[in-house]
C-alpha cells in the first residue's frame, strides 16, 4: 500500500513568505510538479487580513507563476473592487499549487485536482495561514471549501455565511462561488452580483 503523497518534507524550518515561496518552488510532494511549468504559490503580503483560496492555477497562472492572472482573476479583481475590498489587504492562494491538466490537441485542459493532491498540498496552505493569521479566509468554489470543511460542504447552500474554522484556533471563513463560475453562468450578471454580495459580507467582517 503506497503512502499518501505529501508536501510536508519540503517545508522550510524558518517560516516567512519568502522562504515558503522559495521552498515551494522545489516541491516534489506529489506527481503534479512534473508536467507543470512551475509552482504557483501565492500573491500578496504577509500583512494581508483577508486570504482568498482558489482551487488550483490555470493555464495562464502556470505560465506566469502567479495565481488568478487569467480570465477568472479578472472577474475576481472586478468583484473585489465592487465590494470595496482593498486589494493590498488581500492574499491570494490556491488549495493546490500546481496546474493539473490534460492535453487535447494544442490545448491544456484544466482537470479538477483529486483528493490525494489536495491532501498532499495542504501543508503549504496550513503554513501560509499560520504565518498570516488572517482575520478572514474566503473559500472560492467547491474545491477550496471542501479542502477546509470536507466533502459534505455545499457552496450553493452555505455560501455567504461566516463560520468558525473546523479546528479550534483557526481563522473565521466564508465560502462563495469560484470566479470562473461567473464566466460559465448562463446569466453572468446575476452570478457576478452574487459573488459581489458575498464579498461585501467579507468586507463587513474586516471593517
Ligand atoms: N482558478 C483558481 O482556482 N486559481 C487560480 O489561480 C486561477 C484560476
Amino acid at each position: 500500500m503506497p503512502d499518501w503523497p505529501t508536501a510536508a518534507a519540503f517545508l522550510p524550518e524558518e517560516r516567512s513568505l519568502e522562504s515558503l515561496r522559495a521552498a515551494a518552488a522545489e516541491c516534489r510532494g506529489c506527481p503534479l510538479w512534473e508536467p507543470a511549468t512551475q509552482t504557483v504559490f501565492s500573491r500578496g503580503e504577509a500583512s494581508a487580513r483577508l486570504v482568498l483560496i482558489g482551487e488550483q492555477p490555470g493555464d495562464q497562472e502556470d505560465r506566469q507563476g502567479k495565481p488568478f492572472v487569467g480570465p477568472a482573476g479578472k472577474v475576481l479583481v472586478r468583484a473585489l473592487d465592487e465590494a470595496t475590498i482593498d486589494r493590498s489587504d488581500v492574499y491570494v492562494t490556491n488549495a493546490v499549487k500546481h496546474f493539473t491538466f490534460t492535453v487535447r490537441g494544442q490545448r491544456r485542459i484544466h482537470v479538477t485536482p483529486g483528493a490525494a493532491e489536495i491532501v498532499a498540498c495542504r501543508p503549504w496552505l496550513r503554513a501560509e495561514l499560520e504565518l498570516l493569521k488572517p482575520r478572514l479566509v474566503v473559500l472560492l468554489g467547491a474545491t477550496a471549501a471542501k479542502t477546509v470543511y470536507g466533502n459534505g460542504f455545499r457552496v450553493t447552500r452555505e455560501r455567504g455565511i461566516v463560520m468558525d474554522w473546523p479546528v479550534a484556533g483557526g481563522p473565521r471563513a466564508m465560502a462563495t462561488i469560484h470566479p470562473s463560475a461567473v464566466l460559465r453562468a448562463d446569466d453572468q450578471d446575476v452570478a457576478f452580483a452574487g459573488l459581489v454580495t458575498d464579498l461585501r459580507i467579507a468586507a463587513k467582517e474586516l471593517a
